[in-house]
């Protein structure tokens, strides 16, 4: 049976992020980066922009550890050619206190705010108020890849190739930086509006030159060296890519279970269940991704991701027209105006006390004098 909510993303640290063992180097993932994240620009606009510049429209998710507002800058209504809409991930500082999250939600500013990509979200501005932390993000109207999955049951070889194929360039460009990204599902998967993956959801993305050791992610997209608290690196996004093509083809995760811990028993014996339907050089990108010993795995192997955009499963793909935008996407979200909400859940506006920095203006020593830890959050 297939799940039907989406699936929540877990953190059990059990080493400390920056505590993790000193390992032996240089297995297959732990190549020096093809480019420095610390070298790219921050491209986040500084100053001009503030909080109380937004209204809130609506909600658009909510995930683990906060929500997603839908926003609409109040001085751009006259000029339609510049973006009014925007997503606004709002984090409470407290919770992300106590869920030990400090560190993943300063990376995933760090990650977001040097990356630049067309199949990833964009990130504008970040800021916080006595309660939380805002990252002003484009607005990703078509809705969550997860929902069009559902609607259709599952998709043919072909639609699955275009997404999978946009993951796989995002992914690459991604790891040419050392940055794996860690929760891979299509809840974080967004359909912009011509159609294109956005991926969203840094909250587990790291720079890792080698390894590292906190159990995260989403069970059903754990690599099996995860589990085992073996260290993880690039190629657990690998085995998650496996993880996604079974289930865009199939409807279901290869590995599935009432509960995470039968999950992971079934993700560590590494029984795939084939549907009959599947054909042969699917099931061989599939298991190639899935493969358990991670030096066999594609994409970590000496040829690295190259090996998988030259995998006789995406024979065909012109990967340069694909990363220009140039090719047609498969289902082209409908949507009437740039604050059409159609794609996503309906849920209930916020209190306005628990966004008190998007009502009213708050300073900065007024946020330091309320709340003993926003220097935890110096950069936002
Ligand atoms: N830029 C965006 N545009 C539209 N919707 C978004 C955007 N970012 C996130 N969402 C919605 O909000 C949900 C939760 O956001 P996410 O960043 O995944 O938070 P969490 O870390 O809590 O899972 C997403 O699954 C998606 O439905
Ligand atoms: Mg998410």
């Amino acid at each position: 049976m297939a799940p039907r909510k989406s699936r929540e993303a877990i953190d059990i640290s059990r080493v400390r992020e920056n505590q993790a063992l000193s390992h032996p180097t240089g297995g297959p993932e732990g190549h020096r980066p093809l480019k420095l994240l610390e070298d790219e620009e921050v491209h986040l606009q500084k100053g001009g922009v503030k909080l109380t510049d937004f209204e809130v429209r609506g909600t658009l998710g909510t995930g683990t550890f906060g929500r997603v507002l839908l926003v609409r800058h109040r001085s751009s209504s006259n000029d339609p050619s510049s973006q009014s809409h925007f997503a606004l991930k709002v984090l409470r500082k407290t919770e992300i206190v106590r869920l030990r999250q400090v560190e993943h939600v300063n990376a995933e500013r760090y990650i977001l705010s040097r990356v630049h990509h067309p199949f990833i979200v964009d990130l504008f501005a970040t800021f916080q108020d006595s309660l939380n932390v805002y990252m002003l993000m484009s607005y990703i109207p078509g809705g969550e890849l997860f929902t069009h999955l559902r609607r259709a049951q599952r998709f043919t070889p072909d639609v699955t190739r275009f997404y999978l194929a946009t993951i796989i360039l995002a992914l690459k460009y991604l790891h040419s930086y050392n940055i794996i990204y860690r929760d891979l599902k299509p809840e974080n998967l967004l359909l912009d509006s011509r159609g294109y993956l956005r991926l969203t959801d840094f909250g587990f993305a790291k720079i890792v030159d080698d390894r590292t050791w906190t159990l995260c992610g989403t069970p059903e997209y754990l690599a099996p060296e995860i589990i085992q608290s073996d260290g993880h690196g690039k190629a657990a996004d690998w085995w998650a890519c496996g993880v996604l093509c079974y289930e865009m083809l199939v409807g279901y995760p290869p590995f599935y279970d009432e509960s995470p811990y039968g999950i992971y028993e079934k993700i560590l014996n590494g029984h795939i269940h084939w549907p009959r339907g599947m054909d042969p050089l699917s099931r061989s990108l599939v298991r190639a991704f899935l493969n358990p010993d991670r030096t066999q795995r594609l994409g970590n192997m000496i040829g690295g991701p190259q090996d998988i955009l030259d995998h006789p499963w995406f024979r065909g793909v012109d990967w340069d027209a694909l990363e220009r935008r140039e090719i047609n996407a498969p289902i082209i979200p409908h949507t009437s105006s740039s604050d059409d909400t159609r794609h996503f859940l309906h849920l209930p506006f916020p209190p306005a006390a628990e966004i008190p920095g998007l009502i009213q203006e708050e300073t900065t020593s007024a946020i330091q004098r309320f709340d003993p830890i926003a220097y935890q959050f110096l950069e936002f």
